[in-house]
């Protein structure tokens, strides 16, 4: 059996991934893994041989190649001890999706896609407002345009694919972050009975 469990967190960019894996986490108690986050922390680091790639493809709204987050995430996943993951923002493309089948097969287990699905105006604005203080080298228009198109001709077709499995819970995520959290409860519980 596999040793890891695995629920993937998917949306546009300010369609509330981070926010709602901040509710599960305090009351489901999964490990909160965000692709994002752990490739910002991999720039930062001093001595890292990719630090310059990350930041090209962060600016850009590009996907980081799968070698660098899949190993990023595995590693997470094996420092953590624990057994039961929210992976947020990955897969983001078909790489993504090769990449982790490819290393994981065995090792983790898919068990639901929470997919958060947003208008592009809802979007922009939330990741506009972010940007004032979030401090991020993409939560600025030019950025968020290119986000958007890497979401539209690039994970879209991810999160179709998890639906073909039947693995894909889908919410609205216009709604506000409690109505949202009601609605994930209620897929998360299911998930555990
Ligand atoms: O999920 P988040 O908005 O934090 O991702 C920020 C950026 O990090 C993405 O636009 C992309 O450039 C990079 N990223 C990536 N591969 C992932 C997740 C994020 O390249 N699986
Ligand atoms: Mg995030």
């Amino acid at each position: 059996m596999a040793k890891y469990n695995v629920v993937f967190v998917l949306g546009g960019p300010g369609a509330g991934k981070g926010t709602q894996c901040e509710n599960i986490v305090r009351d489901f108690g999964y490990v909160h893994l965000s692709a994002g986050d752990l490739l910002r922390a991999e720039r930062q680091r001093p001595g890292s041989q990719f630090g310059e790639e990350i930041e090209g493809h962060i600016r850009n709204g590009t996907i980081v190649p799968v070698q660098i987050t899949c190993s990023l995430l595995r590693r997470a996943m094996e420092d953590s001890g624990k057994n039961n993951f929210l992976i947020d923002g990955f897969p983001r493309n078909k790489d993504n999706l090769d990449g982790w089948n490819k290393a994981m097969e065995g090792v983790a287990d898919v068990k639901m896609v929470l997919f958060f699905d947003c208008t592009e105006k809802t979007c922009i604005d939330r990741c506009l407002n972010r940007g004032k203080t979030s401090g991020r080298s993409d939560d600025n228009l030019e950025s968020l345009q290119k986000r958007i198109q890497t979401y539209t001709n690039s994970t879209m077709s991810i999160i179709e694919h998890y639906k073909k499995m039947d693995l894909v819970c889908e919410l609205n995520g216009e709604n506000s972050p409690d109505k949202v959290f009601d609605e994930v409860k209620v897929a998360l519980d299911k998930l555990s009975s």
